[in-house]
């Protein structure tokens, strides 16, 4: 992190997607600042590029111009295999499809980003104990993605997130397959990492979500407004 506790800067980012004669420009002047501590909530319509901007500020996508920091680490100039390592210690991801794993456990698609970072046994099992019991997955941790509801999923999707105890949460869509009943409960998950001091990006068109924000954002035409209510 940078000494003066902000966790992510982004100065005219610009992404554009195709090539010359399919160009489309779709971060046209992004700035960001964010605050450790905060939750940050993006609106905005489809297609106006709340997934590509998570995907940036989350060094799995790269911005075409501009620079984002994060931590203090320019990530545009960092190549992929510190960017693996990065986000595996910095940032948890909880994709919008969730992306779990099919072919793991739900336990084993927890352990997965501790395993990558080579965390002892122990340790391990004892966190996805934890983090299955604080997201009420205790009885499904030996069930495959395809055996569990959406929110199910969602809860793993988190959890894994979750594993390595990373600083800045990034979190895309998470309500929106799912019913009321489960959508209430994420937004409280969200808001309690939040408390818990997890800085958090959240994608949404969910009020709810904005109704927990610190900092309301607007992504339209390329570029990233106050959100007026
Ligand atoms: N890898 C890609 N290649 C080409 N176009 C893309 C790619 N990813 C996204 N797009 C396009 O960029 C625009 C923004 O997409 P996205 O970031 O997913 O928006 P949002 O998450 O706000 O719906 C859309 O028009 C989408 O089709
Ligand atoms: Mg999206």
């Amino acid at each position: 992190m940078s000494n003066d506790g902000t966790v992510v800067v982004a100065s005219a980012l610009r992404k554009v997607y195709g090539t010359k004669e399919s160009e489309l420009e779709v971060l046209k002047d992004v700035n960001l600042e964010v605050n450790m501590g905060n939750l940050v909530v993006i609106g905005g319509p489809s297609g106006s590029g709340k997934t590509t901007l998570l995907n940036i500020i989350g060094g799995i996508d790269r911005p075409t111009n501009g620079q984002i920091l994060v931590f203090g680490e320019d990530l545009n100039s960092r190549n992929e295999d510190f960017l693996s390592d990065f986000r595996c210690n910095k940032i948890g991801f909880v994709f919008q499809s969730y992306n779990l794993v099919s072919t793991l456990t739900v336990a084993e698609n927890i352990a997965f980003p501790m395993e990558w970072l080579r965390r002892p046994e122990k340790h391990v099992s004892d966190r996805v104990e934890q983090l299955l019991e604080s997201m009420g997955l205790q009885k499904r941790s030996q069930h495959f993605p395809f055996q569990l509801s959406g929110g199910e999923q969602q809860r793993v999707a988190f959890a894994r997130a979750l594993a390595n105890d990373p600083p800045l949460l990034l979190v895309d869509e998470p309500t929106g397959n799912l019913d009321e009943e489960i959508s209430a409960r994420i937004v409280e998950i969200l808001s309690s990492l939040n408390k818990e001091g997890k800085t958090v990006i959240v994608a949404t068109h969910d009020e709810r979500i904005f109704e927990r924000a610190n900092q309301s954002l607007w992504l339209e035409a390329g570029k990233l407004m106050n959100r007026h209510e």
